[in-house]
């Protein structure tokens, strides 16, 4: 059997560097490797709205958004399933039947959830739908037979969540579902990108993004004001790299080619630390090359994300499209799921022959 993803996101904002070394980069990646049999992207509204429901219209505005972010940065929709999440109502018929499967205690371990309540500021006042939404992403992620979820390491508990019903169903219900795997970013810098502030997190919420759709004196404004080593005073300083983000997006970003095209005076980027650590070497150089080296690789991003902003009914096309595909693939699946289940009622002719056999006996 080939080996199929499920991936996506919340539609709630624009995709920032974040999610760029955390998911994009590897989905493009993954996508041109040829090494999958289906490719499924996913905009998760529904799952947007779990903690959104009294603003749909931020989730839906940031839909396109979303959209636009994947195109420009390599999605290719020949190649990869892009679709929205609330066009394909048999997953939510699938997680209702996987609730079944599923304790209270069990949810309330999820560490993900955990703190996200927290963060959210939910007290005792939590949706629902919000704490049931590991289950829904189960049904996600097996609605398209996936074996393959590549996400980031706060996403391990749903999948070890999505493990779990997989397992349970299987040994109720017999084998229908398959079992997914993880994948996470190769290279561990790459796991969580601080945000420009240095706080451990590149968040909307805490205002310390760079987004792939921003302009490139954007990118310079917001480089240049990058949070650095705060004892790093004047040049002759010996500065420290540790908790330095400048630095930290040097290592998940800059190769040897880009010293050699923008900064000749370093071989690499061990030599550029050395400097900085000993003393002599100013903020304002390492930041020119960070700014540099991103802007090289947000350009041909920033370029074809103004082409497909000028044909939004195309990208809604794709969307459409996507969507149709996603659907037909989750109704198989759910329809494996009722045979299972055996709810397939009307098509079980043996139910129906038997029970009308017994009565009739009876009479
Ligand atoms: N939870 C993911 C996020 O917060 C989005 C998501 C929903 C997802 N369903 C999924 C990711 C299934 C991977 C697989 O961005």
């Amino acid at each position: 059997m080939g080996k199929i993803i499920l991936t996506g996101d919340r539609p709630t904002g624009k995709l920032h560097l974040g999610h760029f070394v955390g998911s994009l980069c590897q989905r493009v990646q993954l996508q041109n490797s040829g090494e999958f049999e289906k490719i499924f992207i996913m905009i998760a509204d529904a799952q947007a709205l779990t903690d959104n429901a009294d603003n749909p219209e931020k989730v839906r505005q940031n839909i396109i958004e979303v959209a636009l972010d994947y195109l420009s940065c390599g999605i290719d929709p020949a190649k990869s399933t892009i679709f929205i999440q609330s066009m394909v109502p048999e997953l939510t018929e699938l997680a209702f039947y996987y609730m079944n499967l599923v304790t209270v205690a069990r949810l309330e371990r999820n560490p993900t959830v955990k703190s996200e309540i927290v963060m959210r500021e939910f007290g005792k006042s939590i949706p629902v739908g919000f704490y049931t939404y590991p289950i829904s992403q189960a049904s996600d992620i097996t609605a398209f037979r996936a074996t393959t979820v590549p996400a980031g390491a706060d996403q391990e508990p749903m999948i070890e969540q999505t493990r779990e019903i997989v397992h349970k169903f299987n040994s109720i219900y017999g084998p229908t579902l398959v079992e997914p795997e993880i994948l996470l970013p190769s290279n561990c810098v790459c796991q969580r990108l601080p945000g420009t502030d240095g706080k451990a997190k590149m968040s909307k919420s805490l205002g310390n993004c760079i987004y792939l759709s921003d302009s490139a004196e954007d990118l310079r404004k917001k480089v240049m004001s990058m949070y650095t080593d705060p004892n790093h005073i004047r040049v002759e300083d010996p500065g420290s790299i540790e908790g330095n983000c400048v630095f930290t997006y040097l290592d998940a970003f800059s190769t040897p080619d880009h010293f050699a095209q923008f900064l000749p005076d370093y071989a690499s980027l061990d030599e550029l630390k050395a400097h900085y650590k000993s003393g002599g070497l100013g903020d304002v150089k390492v930041k020119k090359f960070l700014y540099a080296v991103l802007q090289e690789m947000l350009e041909p991003i920033r370029a074809r994300r103004k082409e497909y902003e000028q044909d939004i009914e195309g990208v809604y096309d794709i969307l459409k499209k996507g969507c149709e595909v996603a659907r037909a693939e989750a109704a198989e699946t759910l329809n494996m799921v009722r045979n299972s289940m055996k709810i397939n009622y009307f098509d079980d002719m043996d139910l129906i022959r038997k029970q009308s056999e017994m009565y009739k006996a009876a009479k």
